[in-house]
């Protein structure tokens, strides 16, 4: 296939280092893969969600279609890996140095539950989110959880509370941008919901942030300049 140069022109524009760009579109159970787009609502563009107090925030918008009406089944206690690649496509195999994500993008990387009636419903607003993991920044060696996910090559593997409630439940992975957070809106957040039921769950009930509502446009975490940062605590 001939692909005219502009469009490589204007690719190279597009993943420049001020949009880093990433979506979260596969889930590992225990290191099992579950396939790409399997049981997790793919945005088809890897734009970044900008506007903290849109519904978009939530679960991302612009599903590739149609979408995945699996649940996938996650043992309480369990290591999920949330898989990010550079383009709502998955991983493609072929040479790009922006794969999972452009290593000039520099933010925290977290992960959500919501209980939900049922895992394929579309409504996403109204829930009540709980955080399970973040990864920030280690003032120490001065990397980012993104730097982290490039290394792991798009994988961000967290634990899934033992003790939570069985049911099903919406899992909302994101990757944060900051390396343009000076004002807002500036940093970019790349999230989708995976859809899940958690087996064997205890009875703890954590405590939750609404979405919208959990970002404030005014957060320290959210508008910041991570050049000669000392310290970050993820929003949420
Ligand atoms: C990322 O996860 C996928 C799916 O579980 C796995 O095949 C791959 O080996 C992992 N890559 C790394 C670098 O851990």
């Amino acid at each position: 296939m001939q692909i005219p140069l502009v469009s490589f022109v204007s690719l190279a524009l597009l993943t420049g280092s001020a949009s880093s760009k990433t979506v979260f579109s596969g889930l590992s159970v225990n290191g099992v893969d579950q396939g790409h787009a399997v049981g997790v609502r793919v945005p088809s563009s890897n734009n970044a969600i900008t506007d903290v107090n849109s519904n978009d925030i939530i679960c991302n918008t612009n599903f590739i279609q149609p979408v995945s009406d699996t649940v996938i089944k996650v043992p309480a206690g369990s290591q999920v890996t949330a898989q990010f690649h550079h383009t709502s496509a998955g991983y493609t195999g072929l040479a790009d140095p922006s794969e999972p994500l452009d290593p000039t993008n520099k933010g925290p990387v977290t992960a959500y539950l919501a209980a939900v009636p049922d895992a394929t419903q579309p409504t996403v607003t109204g829930l009540k989110w709980f955080k399970v993991w973040q990864d920030g920044y280690n003032s120490e060696t001065h990397q980012w959880a993104s730097d982290r996910l490039f290394l792991n090559k798009g994988n961000a593997t967290f634990t899934i509370p033992s003790c939570i409630a069985s049911g099903q439940y919406l899992l909302r992975a994101e990757a944060i941008g900051l390396q343009n957070a000076y004002t807002y809106p500036g940093a970019q957040f790349y999230m989708s919901c995976a859809q899940i039921e958690v087996t064997g769950g205890g009875s703890a009930t954590p405590q939750t942030v609404s979405f919208p509502g959990a970002y404030a446009t005014n957060s320290a975490s959210i508008i910041t300049n991570i050049y000669g940062i000392t310290d970050y605590t993820p929003p949420g």
